[in-house]
């Protein structure tokens, strides 16, 4: 895998226009990009057919979490569109998890098996925010019994944090795919996100790809960002 194909760009914008300019101009800089809900709310599913035709890989991120038929049949039209990557939140529970892979593997053209990622426990939600919920175990503890079940039903990869990239790396083993946002390259602005890594750190850690939007899509260059970003994973 070359250096650029680890880099995951988010399309955080809000239509078709915006997003198929960016992809143009990182063609052959970065190897995946995410699709999450704004964009697919406002441009439907005809935006991962676009983002094919223009050579782009697609990270679709829309953490489907409902019953177990629900989310297999969600998962059968996603693997039709032949998406690359996409998210499914583990505290759906085993089963629902079990229905998504058997879904895709029902549906994927051979050898074209998309990877199933796992969504533990959402970054935003603090010991504290997980009381109020219900759930009395604290976050790491969750995110490694999630991660595990994750694995237990046959998904492919985990969505994790920076910070929790070593650990899982040593729970899970080599096979499973961990998937990182949180990445600021030294020479960006953190913005919003508190729990940043640099993506040379990021890989050392064990991560497999890294989803990064505003150091690249900000950028008055974007594609020198995603040179810089490619640059630096392989030092
Ligand atoms: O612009 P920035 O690099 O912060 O974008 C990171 C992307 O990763 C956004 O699409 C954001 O929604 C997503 N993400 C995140 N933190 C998580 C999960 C997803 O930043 N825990």
């Amino acid at each position: 895998m070359k250096p650029y194909e680890k880099i995951i760009v988010a399309l955080d914008v809000e239509n078709e226009k915006a997003a198929l300019a960016l992809v143009k101009k990182l063609k052959g800089k970065a190897g995946v990009f995410k699709v999450g809900k704004e964009l697919f709310t406002a441009a439907g599913p005809g935006i991962v057919k676009k983002i094919q035709k223009l050579g782009g890989k697609v990270f679709l991120d829309l953490k489907f979490h409902d019953i177990p038929n629900t989310v297999g049949k969600a998962v059968a039209q996603a693997v039709k569109l032949g998406v690359y990557m996409m998210t499914i939140h583990a505290s759906g529970g085993l089963e629902m998890m079990q229905a998504a892979v058997a879904a895709a593997q029902e549906n994927a053209p051979k050898g074209k098996m998309p990877l199933l990622l796992a969504v533990t426990v959402l970054t935003s939600l603090d010991d504290d925010a997980l009381k109020k919920i219900g759930f009395s175990e604290g976050a790491e503890q969750m995110v490694l019994r999630l991660a595990k079940m994750a694995q237990e039903a046959g998904m492919g990869g985990i969505v994790s944090s920076p910070k929790e990239l070593k650990m899982l790396r040593k729970v899970l083993g080599p096979s499973m795919i961990l998937v990182t946002p949180g990445i600021r390259p030294a020479w960006s602005a953190a913005g919003d996100q508190k729990r940043i890594t640099t993506p040379a750190q990021a890989v050392r850690d064990g991560c497999n790809f890294m989803v990064i939007g505003r150091p690249i899509t900000a950028h008055k260059n974007p594609a020198e960002a995603a040179s810089l970003i490619a640059k630096e994973i392989s030092a």
